[in-house]
């Protein structure tokens, strides 16, 4: 009686283990059987185990295998989606991270040997079972009202997207307004990017159309900017993004029509023109750049790594070289600024699983109690999906101005953090151009920050509107070309200012 029971209790256990060995078994069988050859089968090749010499003739008696095995493969398949689909991850979800990243990792198989096998019976039928997986794993992903139903929704939003495209993705709403304007002003005439800039938003409550009509007017040159919004792409019954704050972000980058996408926040503020980000090494390597928050809080928030460890089975090579895993700092990322090439199906299936993270029932129950909005959703999905991605190679630095502690140490104190790019020189910080954009008696406060610093110990201020500074590291000073990048964005900045709020 107790073993049947401890059978019982085991039950899911051994389906998943069952599940996921008969997917990489299907998956190797598949990606290395002989009836998926790009040529057609009749040239004469020696089997070299048995010695057989196979021709032309032979052809034949493959072909009626290879039916019998498309049967045998095809009732697989369809097991394992109904499996799936029958056996729905069901709340509590902080339990179901891990299981839902490893149910993605087929959606991802099936989804990499449907582009690539040539059998139109063969890609129907992973066609077929990857659309039913991806909805019973991502009921977000059903378009609302049925637009396009005769196509399912991962096919139909992979033909969304432009093919070589890239773009920088900026969700805004009214209250976001005022720094976005600041960004795209920069952007566009500061560092003369010319990449195309898409706003996105949840709907006109979120960002007023006489808003957006007003930001489409500081665009004075480049393609002109368009909008998104969101609620036409995904339905938002289970997302709520209107008054979801910052859950909007990853959505904003899997609906975009762009294929890389650089997402930046509303108050991020670019030394270089952003195109120096899809050159990226890392970037490149793995299509899904990341950059990492300020080394803080060595040994505490326990339940959070004690959670992160208990979903990570299989910790990536990546995660590796974290110091937050390794070493237990608290905080990993900073998403104010993300890039990700939607065309790598890794990514985007990572990009699913981040988005998850981010709707409604998940954010409330876990998401955004345990950890700090969506910044540690971007690694920890990628991550559990098994996704490649790569962190910048340095924990957040700072910008700012030079102080002298008591001990006589110069430190560089502000209240933003600041990243570099793949060769350490100044790249982006958040906090947009403003002082101190945590006060507001200061909100017309600018000032062009002097020094930085970078890998050395942070003095954090107490709350969002104390001084932070960095000490112990090199005081490095603002080139004249980054101190004229900064002087332009401001005086840019105040222009806006006072066309968004004439006085
Ligand atoms: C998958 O196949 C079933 C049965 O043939 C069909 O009813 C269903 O509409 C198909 N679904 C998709 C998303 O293609
Ligand atoms: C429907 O799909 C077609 C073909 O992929 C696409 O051109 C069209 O924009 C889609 N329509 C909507 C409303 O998504
Ligand atoms: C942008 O263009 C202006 C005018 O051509 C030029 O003065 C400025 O140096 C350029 N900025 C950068 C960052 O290249
Ligand atoms: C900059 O980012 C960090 C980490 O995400 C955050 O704690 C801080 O409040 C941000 N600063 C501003 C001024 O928004
Ligand atoms: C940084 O600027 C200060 C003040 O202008 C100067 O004294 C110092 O030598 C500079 N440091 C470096 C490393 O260039």
């Amino acid at each position: 009686m107790n073993s049947l029971l401890a059978l019982r209790g085991f039950r899911p256990t051994w389906l998943s283990i069952a599940a996921v060995t008969a997917v990489a078994v299907l998956s190797f069988y598949l990606l290395y059987s002989p009836r998926l050859p790009t040529t057609p089968s009749t040239v004469v090749v020696t089997d070299p185990v048995n010695q057989i010499l196979t021709d032309p003739t032979y052809v034949d008696v493959a072909t009626k295998t290879t039916v019998e095995l498309v049967n045998t493969d095809a009732s697989l398949i369809n097991d394992l989606a109904q499996y799936f689909i029958d056996y729905p991850l069901q709340p509590p979800y902080k339990e179901h991270f891990g299981e839902l990243g490893q149910r993605s990792r087929v959606l991802r198989d099936w989804l990499t040997l449907a582009d690539q096998v040539q059998d139109p019976t063969t890609k129907t039928l992973l066609s077929n079972a990857t659309e039913r997986l991806a909805v019973s794993l991502y009921p977000f992903l059903e378009k609302p009202n049925n637009q396009n139903a005769s196509q399912g929704p991962v096919a139909s939003l992979r033909a969304s997207f432009e093919p070589g495209s890239a773009g920088i993705v900026i969700p805004t709403s009214d209250h976001t307004l005022r720094f976005a304007s600041h960004l795209i002003g920069a952007l566009r005439s500061v560092l003369n990017s010319t990449l195309p800039i898409q706003i996105v938003y949840a709907g006109d409550a979120d960002l007023t159309p006489k808003n957006r009509a007003q930001l489409s007017q500081t665009v004075k040159t480049g393609p002109p900017l368009d909008f998104l919004d969101i609620r036409t792409v995904f339905d938002d019954t289970t997302l709520q993004l209107q008054s979801g704050g910052w859950a909007i972000k990853p959505f904003a980058a899997l609906g975009s029509r762009f294929e890389k996408v650089i997402l930046a926040d509303a108050d991020a503020v670019f030394l270089q023109p952003p195109e120096v980000l899809l050159d990226h090494d890392a970037f490149l390597r793995t299509g899904a750049l990341l950059f990492h928050d300020r080394l803080l809080w060595k040994g505490a928030f326990r339940e959070r790594h004690e959670w992160w460890e208990s979903q990570i089975r299989q910790p990536s090579a990546a995660l590796a070289s974290s110091l937050v895993w390794t070493e237990k700092y608290a905080e990993e990322g900073d998403s104010g600024l993300v890039v990700v090439d939607k065309a790598r199906v890794d990514v985007l299936v990572g990009l699913f699983h981040i988005c998850w993270q981010n709707s409604y029932a998940v954010r409330e129950e876990i998401t955004y109690k345990i950890t700090y909005g969506d910044k540690e959703t971007w690694w920890f999905g990628m991550e559990l999906a098994g996704a490649r991605y790569e962190f910048s190679g340095h924990y957040g630095g700072i910008v700012g101005w030079p102080e002298v502690d008591e001990k006589g140490e110069r430190k560089v104190c502000s209240f933003v953090i600041a990243h570099v790019d793949a060769r350490d020189r100044l790249l982006w910080y958040n906090g947009s151009l403003l002082k101190n954009k945590g006060r507001s008696d200061m909100e017309d406060e600018y000032e062009v920050p002097v020094n930085w610093m970078i890998d050395a110990e942070w003095h954090k201020g107490a709350a969002k509107q104390d001084m932070s500074c960095m000490v112990g590291g090199e005081l490095r000073n603002f080139t004249l070309s980054e101190r004229g990048v900064m002087e332009r964005s401001i005086e840019l900045a105040k222009s806006l200012d006072a066309f968004l709020h004439p006085a």
